[in-house]
């Protein structure tokens, strides 16, 4: 069996801890600087994740948005930016969203196996539709089914609140990247990073604080959790490496 990808969380949350507001707009948490970092942790991953919620509300495009990052990648012989992965219980994605209609990789949704039929006829040759599980998707189940049929070895999980809480508290997760935003959104409705779970970091066995930095208005904190956690800045060298023959 193929070794789990190696998984980055990556979030940005205000003071109080919210990934969002509960407004009909998303509220912007991070700063240029640090979106440019984000798409730089995008480059070196395999795949990038977010959940249903996120795909409906942001419509993200979930690209690679650097010219000289997608030279990169294609230079050392991957796509100009990750596969996209999404899951969905409901199977209620459009066709037309931002993450079916750009860039030119493959595109993956995860569903329970009671969903796939409805949802490859919708979605045709737009994305890979993958059935796994009764009635949710276990990350872990879909941690194994990238890495032994998609080829994934790293996958980014951008959010939302939902997926992060299933990753974390699976004990899924490599490093966390938790950027926090100069502000509070202070309303009961708006998505929160995380939910309740029996996470494996507690009081008593407390998360690897590997980094911090300040970005601008915001900080961000690299936690290590796994003893796997680094094994991405290797790659980062030979991307520089490579980086330095491009002319
Ligand atoms: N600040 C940040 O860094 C950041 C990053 C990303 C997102 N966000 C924000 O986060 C909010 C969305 O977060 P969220 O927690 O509401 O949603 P989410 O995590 O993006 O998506 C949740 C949805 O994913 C599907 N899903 C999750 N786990 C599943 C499982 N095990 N099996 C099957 N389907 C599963 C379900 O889709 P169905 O409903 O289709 O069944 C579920 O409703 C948005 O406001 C977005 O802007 C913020």
């Amino acid at each position: 069996m193929s070794e789990r990808p190696y998984v980055t969380l990556s979030c940005a949350m205000s003071i109080d801890g919210y990934l969002d507001s509960a407004e009909p707009h998303r509220l912007a948490m991070s700063n240029a600087a640090d979106l440019d970092r984000v798409d730089d942790v995008r480059a070196l991953h395999d795949a990038i994740m977010v959940g249903a919620s996120t795909v409906r509300r942001d419509n993200p495009r979930l690209l690679v948005r650097d010219a000289a990052r997608r030279a990169r990648r294609l230079a050392s012989g991957r796509r100009e930016s990750p596969a996209k992965v999404t899951v969905t219980a409901s199977g209620d994605l459009a066709p037309d969203a931002a993450f079916f209609t750009t860039g030119e990789g493959t595109r993956i949704v995860y569903c329970p196996r009671d969903r796939e039929a409805e949802l490859r006829r919708r979605l045709g040759d737009r994305a890979t539709v993958v059935g796994i599980g009764d009635d949710c998707v276990m990350m872990a189940a879909l941690l194994d089914d990238l890495a032994g049929h998609r080829g994934v070895r790293s996958l980014m999980v951008e959010g939302g609140g939902t997926v992060l809480t299933q990753f974390l508290g699976a004990d899924l997760v490599d490093e966390l990247h938790l950027v926090i935003a100069p502000f509070f959104v202070g309303e009961a409705r708006a998505p929160r990073v995380v939910g309740p779970a029996a996470f494996p970091w507690t009081a008593s066995r407390r998360a690897r604080l590997a980094d911090t930095s300040q970005i601008g208005d915001v900080v961000l904190l690299r936690y290590a959790l796994s003893d796997r956690f680094g094994m991405l800045d290797d790659q980062s060298a030979d991307a520089g490496r490579v980086a330095a023959e491009i002319p």
